[in-house]
């Protein structure tokens, strides 16, 4: 095939090409390293000396001539997408898609593990099912305790064997081996005391159950956050220096807090903790039933019997334990009325942490 008929075919095969991928197959046909163009280039050396000048002449044009067309095509093939990208309007609004973000739950535990964690507080988890022992006795609940009765407990229809593993039937067993949900997070105090020694500062973020009917302000699974430091020679003054930290930096610095003496059977003494209200500064409203003050937690200094329990000698040691209701905390602070609202997945709601 001649020069001229091959640039004549090339021009009509870049003619018809309508995309960027054809023209580039073409490109590699003609003009790539086993193209063509080499090979006319490669046949040079065999050709009659006296034609090798003029033919080599002739095959530099048509490379020159196809690069041309190559180029000139491909600025073409450009502007015409660039077209069709312009009949699209930018200006238009897209299609927004909802991040996602922590739960207000969540984000309310962390900032409150994060105050206690400044303090030197370590974090420890503790499961869900609990035994009894950790739950009632080692926390020094006696069995006639009302919150011991199975209206106040979810029981579970298995009890642990000596090895730990639960096992199903056989209710004959002692009722220490009953296993039930959790009813506070204060058992995890007795797994840390029963695995560590003092010094210790911990403290336990978790879900709880009770067997409570639900209404605005009850649940049957609410979460809860306990902390309790133990070493020699602490005292009142330590617990209440840190909570004051804790509520301050919770509620904000212009806060009063009082204690208020309570019974708990693990602590003694012990007291619940009330700040002044937030929402009318303590002048009175219908959140603070017109008292001017709300009730966020219970603490005390951990009773001799819970260290005994643990193998911890109470002549040696003492420590402080504190227990509040994440919810609550969650309500005051944002001023939720209905505890439900946390657990009912409505993104309205949700949307608004
Ligand atoms: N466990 C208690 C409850 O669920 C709360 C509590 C009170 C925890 C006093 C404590 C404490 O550690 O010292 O009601």
């Amino acid at each position: 095939m001649d020069i001229e008929s091959i640039q004549k075919e090339v021009e009509e095969r870049i003619n018809k090409i309508d995309s960027l991928i054809t023209l580039e197959q073409l490109r590699i046909k003609y003009l790539g390293r086993k193209g063509l163009i080499a090979q006319l280039t490669s046949s040079i050396p065999t050709l009659p000396e006296e034609e090798r000048r003029s033919f080599g002449q002739k095959v530099n044009a048509l490379k020159n001539k196809i690069s041309t067309l190559i180029e000139e095509k491909q600025k073409s093939l450009t502007s015409i997408s660039t077209a069709v990208y312009s009949s699209v309007d930018i200006s238009l609004p897209g299609i927004k898609y909802d991040l996602g973000s922590f739960h207000p739950l969540t984000q309310i535990t962390e900032e409150i593990l994060e105050v206690f964690l400044r303090l030197g507080f370590s974090v420890v988890e503790g499961p869900e099912i609990e035994t009894e022992e950790n739950n009632f006795t080692g926390l020094n609940i006696p069995l006639e305790h009302p919150s011991r009765d199975v209206f106040d407990t979810f029981y579970l229809d298995v009890e642990i064997s000596k090895n730990q593993a639960p096992i199903a039937e056989n209710r004959a067993a002692s009722s220490e081996q009953r296993l039930l949900l959790r009813s506070h997070t204060s058992p995890v105090q007795i797994r840390v005391m029963k695995t560590r020694k003092p010094p210790l500062a911990v403290v336990v973020p978790g879900r709880v159950y009770r067997p409570d009917a639900v209404d605005a302000s009850h649940s049957f699974m609410f979460h809860q956050i306990e902390g309790f430091m133990v070493d020699k020679e602490i005292k009142f003054s330590h617990l209440k220096g840190v909570l004051e930290v804790f509520a301050k930096s919770i509620f904000g610095k212009e806060i009063k807090m009082r204690f208020r003496p309570h019974f708990f059977p693990f602590t003694e003494p012990s007291a619940e903790v009330d700040i002044s209200c937030i929402i009318c500064k303590a002048k009175g409203c219908s959140v603070c039933s017109y008292k001017g003050w709300l009730e966020i937690l219970g603490s005390g200094m951990i009773h001799p019997s819970v260290f005994k329990h643990v193998g911890y000698d109470p002549k040696k040691y003492t420590g402080f334990a504190f227990g509040m209701g994440v919810e609550r905390i969650a309500m005051l602070k944002y001023g939720i009325n209905d505890i439900r609202l946390f657990f009912e997945n409505d993104l309205r709601f949700l949307k608004q942490f």
